[in-house]
């Protein structure tokens, strides 16, 4: 018996660290300040492991404390009466909208571009059986009151519309700053009319940062809240979703139901903790070096097609006589590679000064190889380019 437990045993046992895993991970930590692809891939340092390693020693299902403590941190801070930790953005949109949404049918009107549209799998019909109002912003930057009244389906007398019980907004979406005004003026709308407000807030953390709005002002005109540790805030895993205490009492019982109930999560608030002290007071400077960036691009005559009013920067490489996939291609093979993600650029609190200087190089070094090729046509190279561009900031 004891030779055939010790043969399982054998067999189960994985030493996954390699003899070198120390020197593996500064390179990781090298290579993330060199990846312009999300903030997602920002990673805990070895002063945050420290931290994390004293969180409390409970089980969540049961109520663990610091996951306890962080939830009614983040209710106190966003004004509102209850939160919930949960695993990931997704989740907490996908609880949020399920908890809000009961029968159907019915609808949820949102910007087209949202994450939830676009990047949640389906979920919203998946879930909640409920039909999307997606909108494209006419402004190119955020969905306004007018348009939020031209589309929205509030009755539904002849069964041929399913009605709009939530509007779901994004802040920021794709970087940009949505304005608080009309935001307020859409909730007060919204709430008029009955209609519930949720807000995807994965990066708010950038909007209080950038425009010094306290959380709970921003969070005031929405009925329920997400907001993201494990993005620009560096934590490595974690969402908060925050609303009125029955609503989160709904969405813990279906963060269960979905399999979502999670165990020994103290090290994982104290994480989020380490990130909301640490981190956060890091965010203006992060958006400082994607101004740097954004800047750098225009004078070389690179258009800006979504400005960097936080950390992200969108490109268009039109009229150089090559597209962001030869930026992309041309990053990856440098002796000290630059990770990209097609015409977007992220910024993060590990991005470093080096590598956006490396990344400005190596446009200015494309663009010249082009022109000396006669291959870029009416290239503006005093940054002139900018002008042409698509955005009206707000
Ligand atoms: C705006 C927004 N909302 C939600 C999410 C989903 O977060 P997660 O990847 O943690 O599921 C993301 C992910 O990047 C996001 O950008």
């Amino acid at each position: 018996m004891e030779a055939a437990r010790a043969k399982v045993a054998q067999e189960v046992r994985f030493d996954i660290n390699a003899s070198n895993q120390a020197e593996v991970n500064a390179k990781a930590y090298r290579a993330i300040a060199r990846s312009f692809v999300s903030d997602t891939v920002t990673v805990p340092t070895p002063e945050m492991y420290q931290y994390a390693m004293l969180g409390s020693l409970g089980d969540d299902v049961f109520h663990e404390p610091h996951t306890q403590a962080l939830e009614a941190h983040l209710a106190k801070i966003t004004g509102k009466e209850a939160a919930l930790y949960v695993s990931s953005g997704t989740q907490s949109n996908q609880l949020a909208l399920r908890a809000h949404l009961t029968q159907p049918p019915h609808s949820v009107l949102m910007d087209i571009r949202a994450h939830v549209n676009v990047h949640e799998g389906g979920g919203l019909a998946y879930h909640c059986g409920a039909a999307t109002v997606a909108i494209t912003p006419t402004n190119g930057h955020h969905i306004t009151l007018d348009e939020v009244k031209k589309h929205i389906i509030l009755d539904n007398q002849l069964g041929h519309a399913a009605v709009t019980r939530v509007i779901e907004l994004e802040n920021t979406l794709n970087g940009t700053i949505f304005p608080q005004d009309e935001i307020v003026a859409i909730s007060d709308f919204a709430h008029s009319k009955g209609v519930l407000m949720h807000l995807d807030g994965a990066r708010l953390w950038h909007v209080a940062a950038e425009t010094g709005k306290s959380l709970t002002e921003l969070c005031a005109p929405f009925d329920s809240v997400n907001m993201c540790f494990s993005k620009g805030l560096g934590a490595p895993i974690g969402s908060i979703l925050a609303g009125p205490k029955d609503f989160i009492a709904r969405a813990r019982v279906l963060r269960k139901l979905f399999g979502g109930g999670m165990r020994q999560t103290g090290f994982l608030a104290a994480a989020a903790a380490y990130a909301l002290t640490n981190n956060f007071p890091r965010l203006p400077a992060v958006h400082k070096l994607a101004q740097k960036l954004e800047a750098g691009l225009e004078a070389l005559g690179v258009t800006i097609t979504s400005r960097a009013e936080t950390c992200m920067v969108f490109f268009s490489c039109e009229g150089l006589g090559f597209d962001a996939s030869e930026v992309v291609k041309r990053a990856e093979a440098l002796p000290d590679p630059i990770t990209l993600f097609g015409e977007r650029l992220v910024v993060h609190i590990q991005t470093s000064e080096e590598a956006v200087d490396d990344l400005l190089a190596l446009f200015k070094a494309l663009i010249e190889e082009k022109r000396a090729a006669g291959l870029a046509n009416g290239v503006a190279t005093n940054g002139s380019a900018t002008s042409a561009s698509p955005y009206v900031k707000a």
